[in-house]
């Protein structure tokens, strides 16, 4: 497996920095994953727009331009010896230089920011799990308040999502002050009487590529939707519900905190849904 670092293209074992660097010291830093199939990067416009966000919201320099950073991925994915990957991206605040502190929480000046990238083979769901659906539980989501920052400092997302693998289940599904936010590593959709509902963009939760993907395709074959808060009780009482990300797409939740959603198995709108992901996903590749 191919890693890049710094500038420099290396077998991923060989990738190293210094124990003094912020990603390490104080989780200082974000991070983008990219889907590729066949070789082919999804959607990567809007994952680079999105690591720009990023990195506004945690005020450090982009260190490539859009055109730099495209080549720099596709040479990526040139050097791994498999077609379909997840492609993972990191930019920390880098490591301080001599002189400077070792540990300060403020930001040193005239580092140049770490640049990271690996990718691994892409594990969507077996068709089986997608057939069957998966198990989802609920819980306070007690994150900050700037989740549209993908941060690499993780740690309250992989205590919740721990909460739903001590369940056997597959996702937490989060809840603020009586309103669904999104998954530990995902986005939530709501199907009501019908009509696709989701919660709007906002510091509360991170947009998923996934999830715009999802909207569009709801917009281009007429599937009425609705971009709303979303109360705890419409989750509980959901004729479906789905967890959306890069690596999951669209995966039917079938229970809830023990109580089957809806008829208990993947719902129709799910599987058209689905469907229509895998032909538009094919579309565009071969585009
Ligand atoms: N996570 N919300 C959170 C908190 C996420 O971590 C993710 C994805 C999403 C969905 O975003 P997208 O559709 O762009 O993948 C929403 C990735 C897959 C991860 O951390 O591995």
């Amino acid at each position: 497996m191919s890693a890049y670092l710094n500038g420099q293209f290396l077998p991923l074992a060989e990738a190293k920095i210094s124990a003094l660097d912020r990603g390490f010291v104080f989780g200082d830093g974000i991070y983008e994953l990219v889907p590729v199939y066949s070789k082919k990067p999804f959607r990567l416009d809007e994952h680079l727009r999105r690591l720009q966000g990023s990195l506004d919201g945690i005020r450090l320099d982009n260190p490539h331009g859009m055109a730099e950073w495209r080549d720099l991925i596709l040479r990526l994915i040139e050097l791994q010896d498999f077609a379909d990957q997840s492609l993972y991206i990191q930019v920390t605040r880098g490591t301080p230089i001599q002189g400077q502190p070792p540990r300060d929480h403020a930001f040193p000046r005239g580092v140049p920011p770490t640049v990271f990238m690996f990718s691994q083979p892409l594990a969507t769901a077996p068709p089986e799990q997608k057939a069957a659906g998966v198990c989802a539980v609920t819980a306070a989501d007690n994150r900050w308040l700037r989740c549209n920052i993908k941060a690499i400092s993780l740690l309250p997302n992989i205590l919740l999502r721990q909460q739903a693998v001590d369940a056997d289940c597959a996702e937490t599904v989060m809840l603020r002050d009586g309103f669904l936010t999104e998954g530990a590593a995902s986005n939530i959709f709501v199907v009501k009487d019908g009509v696709l509902l989701a919660p709007p963009p906002s510091s509360l939760m991170l947009a998923g590529i996934t999830y715009d993907v999802v909207l569009e395709l709801a917009d281009t074959l007429g599937i009425p939707r609705q971009v709303r808060a979303i109360s705890e009780a419409e989750v509980r009482a959901a004729d479906e519900l789905w967890m959306t990300s890069s690596t999951k797409e669209i995966m039917a939740i079938v229970k809830l905190d023990g109580a089957p959603v809806g008829a208990g198995v993947p719902g129709p709108l799910a599987q058209r849904m689905d469907a229509l992901y895998q032909t538009f996903k094919h579309q565009v590749m071969r585009a």
